[in-house]
This record gives C-alpha cells, structure tokens and sequence, in this order.
C-alpha cells in the first residue's frame, strides 16, 4: 500500500488547489446539528458548523440560487397569468426545451434524444411499455438481483402485465459465492446463455447498494448481439460519472435528478431515447398531448402525430415549479464541466480508500471493508463500506444478523453525532459518496476521523 499523507494539512493543501473548490459556496449545507438532532436544525444559528454531507448519492445539496429561481417562476405567475407561457423570463410553453442541451451533455445524448420530465419509476414504466414487447419465445427481462426494489417492482408487474410471469421471465444476476459485485463476464455469458429469449436488459448502471459501475459498453453490446433491448437505470449515474448513451447504442434509459443533480426531493427526472427509434411509427407508447409534434399539437385533433424526439413520450405539459431546480442545477454542472468533475471525483474518492486502508492497517483487526470495487473505472464517487465495530461479534458478510445490524447502526449513530451524514443500509452497510461539487479533502479527512471513533469506541 503506498503510504498515505494522514495529515489535516494535506488534505487543506488538496482543497486548496481544487479548481472546483468555489462551487461548494454554491450549496447550501445543513448544519452539523442536521446529523443527529434535525429537530433543532432549522433554527440553527446561519453560521453553524456544517454537517459533513456524504449523501448526495441520495438527496443532493440545495444549489443557493434555487430560491431565487423559484421566486421568479411566483412571480411571473403572479405578473403574466397565462401570458406566462410565452412571456415569462424562461417561457413555460418551451420550458422543457431549456433543459435538453445541458441534460443531453451529461448523458452523452444527442439533444433530440433527451427529455426532462415525470419522476424515474413512472419513466421507466412508459420506456418498457413502448420497448419492452414480450412473445413466447423472447420474453426474459435481466436485472441485477441486488436491483432497487421500484426496479424488481416495475420490471415484474411489466411481465404480469403482459401476462407473463416473474418466475419464468426474470432473471437475476448474483454474484459469485463469497463476492459482492458482479463480474462483467459472469454478466456477458448469462446474456449470451439467455440470447434466445431475452427482450431486455435493465440495470442500474451504478448499482445503489455496492456502487459498482457496470461495464455499459460491453453489456450494451451483448444485449443488442442478443436481439434484445438495452435500458439502463441511471439513478446513480447521472452528474456521478461521464455517460455515452448514443454511442453505446443504449435503446433507452432512465434517471432521477434528487441524487447527483441536486434538484431536490422527488424532483422531475429524465430519459432518452436512442435516435434510430424517434421516427418509429411501429411503437406501441403511451401517449398525451405534450407528446405530439409542437406543430400541429394546438390543432387539437384526436390524431396523435409523434415529434422527432424523446418528446414523444411526454404525456403533459411540465410542471415548471419543479423543473426549474433542474434548470438551475444542469447550468451549475455547465460550468463545473463532467470532465473537471469526474476528474476531481476519482482523486477524492481514492482519497477516501487510502484512508481507510490506512485506517484499517492501524487496527488490531480491519473494521471497514470496501464493497465497491477498488478500480476507478468501475465505481463512481460513492464507496459502500461493510463495517465491523471493533468490539461487535460480527462477520464480514452482508449476511442479515440482527447483531451485524444493530452493531453497526449504534456505529453509525456515533457517525452522526460527530456531524457526519452518511446512510446505513441494514444489515451492515454505510454507504458515502463524496461528491466533487460540494465535498472538499478536508470533508473526507473529518470522515474518517469520525469513523475511526465510530468503529473504535463501545
Ligand atoms: C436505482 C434506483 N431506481 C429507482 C429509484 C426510485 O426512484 P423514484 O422514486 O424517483 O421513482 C431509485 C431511488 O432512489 C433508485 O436509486
């Protein structure tokens, strides 16, 4: 192991020659009472000490010019009424449109490929229900058995709905005895063993719980070999890693924007649609009126005349209160710029792996093992971390013992008192991703300060 600078300074010296370090002040961060007493959060004094946020894997940080933004959208509401639709700062009527260019970017999509609008779930069900067209020959779905569970939802009660059934036509990866990722072979040769009844292959393209980036490229490829439809969930991808949906040859995908993006709870995601199925008139999809060509849609006939885009598979007119956060997050990540910020993420994320391995080397026994694969190339910002308190009694698998959870969760309780947000996922997992917007190397420093207390202490 290549020694590490364990040093506060070092890390200080890091941030202090981040290029990206200014846009942290862009964000608003919950103050360190946020961790363990939200209670008394709000009244928290403005110049409190910061938490040491590491779930923007789960809710990103509010960006500060949010407000304002909202603000506008009030008040040209208030000022315009319906003239708003033409006439407001950012006119509602082709709000959507504002959006394309910037989400299109991050995805690594052609403008025309992309859409902002419902939330993930819903999205993905519209995408299978227009790709995902099931006979009794070709039938199987392939997803991740460790898939989030809206996915096994949303994937099972496609194939009921279509009248076939789970146990014939889903197909869990799992990892290999003893291991916790999948290995892009083991992957590859189940699509290739499955070719001749596979229709889809869906997965989440960073997996939420172990964060281990899939091989898209070569999986795209073996689906589409295969004769099947390759859609990928990019929950925990999207503004995590770079994306190259058109020139993988991705059919379709789907994200969420509460994570990575930062634009707030249950905020409005997005999809895409690769180019060569825009002009498809053979497409069995879900239909509305915000779906039809912009030319003829204020004819109001009954026809539906699909447009050129992943529009067609919007159904209604945007909710811009809630797109706007959107719009205010992708010009934040315009200017941070994917390749800046992937490159800062590697280097912090690596960081963090050093100082646990550090951390761990220091122990009489390894408290924190690292899930999430060690090569850059297959993991994003987050590391999924399987702990063993130094005094608990439990095993290093993520086997469910009421013990490994309640060990860890009182671990993770002394997390948060010391300031820092990460998440548990139970039995025995803390899951924390430094992300390059807003997380500094003093943030990751703190971190596991905190955790070696937290798995040290009884
Ligand atoms: C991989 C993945 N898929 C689906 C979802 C569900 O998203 P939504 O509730 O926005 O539909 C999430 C939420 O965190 C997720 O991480």
């Amino acid at each position: 192991m290549p020694t590490i600078d364990r040093s506060r300074a070092f890390a200080l010296a890091q941030d202090a020659a981040d290029p990206l370090a200014p846009f942290r002040s862009e964000f608003l961060i919950p103050p360190a009472i946020a961790a363990h007493d939200p209670a008394r959060a709000a009244s928290a004094a403005a110049d409190a000490s910061p938490a040491v946020y590491l779930t923007g894997n789960s809710l990103g940080l509010q960006p500060r010019a949010t407000r304002a933004a909202i603000q506008q959208e009030l008040d040209d509401w208030a000022n315009l009424g319906v003239e708003g639709h033409l006439h407001a700062k950012h006119p509602w009527l082709p709000y959507h449109e504002e959006l394309r260019d910037d989400a299109a970017a991050l995805v690594g999509a052609l403008p025309r490929e992309v859409v902002v609008m419902n939330s993930l779930t819903v999205n993905l069900h519209l995408l299978m229900a227009a790709f995902y067209r099931p006979t009794p020959t070709r039938h199987a779905i392939i997803i991740e058995d460790a898939a989030f569970p809206s996915d096994s939802h949303a994937v099972q009660s496609q194939i009921i709905n279509r009248g076939f059934s789970p146990s014939t036509s889903l197909i869990r990866l799992k990892p290999r005895q003893g291991e916790l990722t999948l290995r892009t072979e083991d992957i590859l040769a189940t699509i290739d063993r499955h070719a001749g009844s596979l229709a889809l292959v869906m997965l989440g393209a960073v997996n939420y719980l172990t964060g281990q980036w899939f091989d898209m490229p070569a999986i795209t490829a073996a689906t589409r070999r295969a004769g099947a439809i390759a859609g990928w969930d990019l929950a925990h991808a999207m503004g995590n890693v770079p994306l190259a949906l058109h020139e993988i040859d991705a059919d379709f995908a789907c994200w969420c924007s509460y994570k990575y993006l930062n634009s707030g709870p249950g905020a409005i995601a997005g999809a895409f649609v690769h180019e060569r199925h825009l002009a498809r008139t053979d497409l069995p999809q879900f239909a509305g009126w915000w779906g039809n060509d912009p030319a003829s849609r204020f004819v109001m006939g009954p026809e539906f005349t699909p447009v050129y885009s992943a529009d067609r598979f919007q159904l209604s007119n945007p909710p811009i209160f809630s797109m706007t956060p959107v719009r205010v997050s992708l010009e934040v990540f315009r200017r941070a710029g994917m390749t800046r910020l992937r490159e800062k993420s590697l280097r912090l994320t690596q960081y963090m792996e050093s100082l646990i391995d550090d951390l761990n080397a220091r122990l009489p026994s390894p408290a924190v093992s690292i899930v999430t694969p060690r090569e850059p190339a297959h993991r994003g910002c987050q590391l999924s971390l399987l702990i063993t308190p130094h005094n608990a009694s439990t095993s290093a698998t993520p086997s469910s013992h009421a013990a490994d959870a309640a060990s860890v969760k009182a671990a993770h309780a002394r997390l948060s008192r010391q300031g820092v947000i990460v998440d548990f996922r139970s039995p025995n997992i803390i899951r924390a991703a430094p992300v390059p917007l807003y997380n500094s190397f003093l943030d990751v420093w703190t971190f596991i300060q905190a955790l070696e207390h937290a798995v040290t202490t009884t």
